[in-house]
């Protein structure tokens, strides 16, 4: 009989394909939009997509979680997109971290990760837009001139290189998710869109990418954002429908807090975003904008 090495004889079970705990596959990166519809096009069956810019967080994760479930295939993209930043904003200084962004989607099972460079999605001469016209006016739209047209374009282009069936949103990104609707119902594009839930820290602040840009102080202030709205949410909840109301008592809140400079409190039409005025007989989107320091964070509730 064969000799067996010492510190191998109460390891046998090493050997047992079946007691193994399953190995992560990791997943296949893809850099440019031939190779990422070669591989949908080598890869059947009901993809999932989630696209982000990366620094990935667990706003992120749980809409990387719910397209596996729902999805035979996932693909999550890492774009850092520059034709969504306005001249002056953060484009340059937006957090990257590319070697944990992989390990977290590799740990959570995705099949591919769709990481194009700037220049493969914008090369020399590029000159094709997609602007969605009304619902991209107001709020965002407003306070970041090209924001929407720099959005809607580069998620056709990642949609038309990765062919998903599904794609997951934010519902923090309240405005995003509503243009996105839009655009995909107005070109017929034929990806199923799934809003999802805004996921939060435990003192309530809606997770973000941008929130490492907060110091201490004003990390310890922003939560306020949250339960401004949260009060507003009660006096619905508990008959309140005129809308100055509404808008004021989030206003209030947010007036107690020095560190936050607030630019927007909007009180909207839940689909197509026109503020409202008087008495609120529909379903609404209440959500804020404010500033710490210069740092820009934007919350929301849906009033239903
Ligand atoms: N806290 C969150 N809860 C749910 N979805 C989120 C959350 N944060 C971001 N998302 C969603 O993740 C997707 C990618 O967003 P993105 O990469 O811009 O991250 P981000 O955290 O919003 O970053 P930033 O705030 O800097 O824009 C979007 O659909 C966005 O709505
Ligand atoms: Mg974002």
């Amino acid at each position: 009989m064969a000799q067996v090495p010492a510190d191998l004889r109460d390891a046998r079970f090493l050997l047992d394909e079946d007691t193994r705990p399953p190995q992560p596959v990791p997943p296949v990166i893809l850099t440019t939009p031939t190779a990422m519809r070669r591989w949908r096009a080598a890869n059947s069956g009901t993809l999932g997509f989630v696209p982000t810019m990366g620094y990935l967080h667990e706003g992120h994760m749980e809409l990387v979680r719910r397209s596996i479930e729902e999805n035979l295939h996932t693909v999550v993209s890492i774009f850092v997109n520059p034709t969504q930043f306005g001249p002056h904003e953060d484009f340059s200084r937006y957090p990257r971290d590319e070697v944990r962004d992989l390990a977290q989607l590799s740990a959570a099972g995705v099949d591919a990760v769709y990481l194009p460079g700037a220049t493969d999605m914008y090369p020399e001469g590029y000159q094709t837009y997609v602007e969605v016209e009304q619902v991209t006016q107001a709020l965002e739209g407003a306070a970041r001139p090209g924001h929407f047209r720099g959005v809607t374009t580069v998620v056709l282009k990642l949609f038309n290189a990765v062919g998903p069936d599904r794609a997951y949103f934010g519902r923090k990104d309240a405005q995003q998710l509503r243009v996105i609707q839009r655009m995909v119902r107005d070109l017929d594009v034929g990806v199923e869109v799934v809003p999802c839930e805004i996921v939060r820290e435990a003192d309530g602040l809606a997770m973000s990418s941008r929130n490492v840009y907060l110091t201490p102080e004003q990390r310890v202030a922003a939560p306020i954002l949250e339960r401004s709205l949260e009060d507003a949410r009660a006096m619905w909840e508990a008959g309140e429908r005129d809308a100055d109301a509404l808008r004021d008592a989030v206003a209030s809140v947010l007036d107690g807090e020095l560190l936050a400079d607030v630019e927007y409190v909007s009180l909207a039409d839940n689909v197509t975003l026109d503020e409202l005025r008087g008495e609120v007989n529909r379903p609404a989107l209440l959500s804020l904008v404010a500033k710490f320091g210069k740092t820009r964070l934007l919350d929301n509730v849906e009033l239903v």
